[in-house]
């Protein structure tokens, strides 16, 4: 059944796990996702991006995950805007049944750079007022991901900020988090502690330096009945760069999120762990290494198989890792 953020995440704060919201765009990715959660009895959260309701279209989205629901009518399912840019965005997604919008006013919607304190506090408090009016859930944003080795965002997917950051908009305060939470009325809040998007989030495994898990506590204690979201949480698993890598394809050196510090972090308060880039790593890796190895398969099922057959084991691992097996 379609539920809210705020019904599953509530749960998920009384039962002290996290869930992990995948990006959705096509048919075998909400097939791997669904398979993952009914085989370990997990929640869901399908997200779509704007790009996604571009690619896919609008109504084909829709009905794939119409489709999911009526094939698993034991598992709760949100439907979540990711990264809405504007109003507008977000009232789509509530008139094509989303049970959850992301307004991201940390960005301002053009340009891609930090928006003022009170574009954010605006544009955010309107959406809440008009989503809640309907049962909708709102995840707000506050501080921009970027990467605090470098001060860059990890833009390469057209998603956060363009250019250069200070530390300080990198970091989420705790202070901040409280008003924006008291002025807003979100749901949920996205924060930045050193994530980023894409496949290239740190040139070495991150440590403290570059990544500050403690910072959640420090905000979980100021925003208590909020729930706190990671974005850029993919952890980029080294075994399938390496089978990228093995049959033809080109991947920088690069480290993601480890899985053993999400975890960390959902103990720390973390309830939505927002992941897009392993389910597109393990997906190419599966479809080069099965044309790779039968050259002769001109059948796209079969590649596709094989990249849905990737993706849902890591679902699989994600679900059981981040304490969301057995909580549907
Ligand atoms: O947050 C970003 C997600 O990875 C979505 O990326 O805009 O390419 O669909 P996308
Ligand atoms: P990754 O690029 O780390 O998968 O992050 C996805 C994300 O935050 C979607 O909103
Ligand atoms: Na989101
Ligand atoms: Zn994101």
């Amino acid at each position: 059944a379609l539920i809210s953020l705020r019904q599953l995440l509530d749960h998920a704060a009384e039962h002290h796990y996290g869930v992990p919201a995948f990006n959705v765009n096509n048919l075998e990715q909400v097939q791997a996702i669904m398979e993952a959660a009914q085989a370990t009895m997990s929640p869901v959260i399908l997200q779509a991006s704007a790009g996604a309701r571009q690619y896919a279209g609008e109504a084909y989205l829709r009905h794939l995950v119409r489709a999911a629901i009526e094939s698993h009518p034991d598992l709760p399912v949100v439907l979540h805007q990711d990264h809405g840019a504007s109003p507008s965005v977000c009232l789509q997604a509530m008139r094509s049944g989303f049970s959850s919008v992301m307004m991201d006013g940390s960005l301002l919607e053009d340009a891609r750079t930090p928006a003022p304190a009170s574009y954010n506090l605006e544009v955010t408090a309107q959406v809440c007022r008009m989503a809640h009016a309907v049962g909708v859930s709102v995840e707000g944003e506050l501080g921009c991901l970027g990467s605090l080795e470098t001060g860059e965002a990890g833009e390469e997917d057209g998603v956060g900020a363009a250019g250069q950051l200070t530390h300080r908009q990198m970091l989420t305060d705790p202070a901040e988090a409280k008003d924006f939470v008291a002025r807003t009325g979100v749901d949920a809040l996205a924060i930045a502690i050193g994530t980023s998007h894409g496949a290239y989030k740190f040139t070495r495994p991150p440590t403290g330096d570059l990544l500050a898990i403690e910072r959640i506590a420090q905000i979980h204690a100021a925003v208590p009945d909020t729930h706190l979201v990671m974005h850029g949480s993919s952890s980029v698993p080294q075994e399938w760069l390496a089978i990228i890598r093995a049959h033809g394809g080109d991947i920088r050196p690069t480290y993601g999120v480890p899985v053993e510090e999400i975890v960390r972090g959902i103990a720390s308060g973390v309830r939505k762990v927002n992941i897009d880039t392993d389910i597109r790593l393990v997906m190419t890796g599966a479809m080069r290494q099965l044309l790779a190895l039968q050259p002769a398969e001109f059948d796209p099922r079969k590649a596709l198989a094989a990249a849905r057959q990737a993706a849902r084991g890591l679902c699989e691992s994600r679900f059981e890792a981040f304490g969301c097996a057995g909580m549907a």
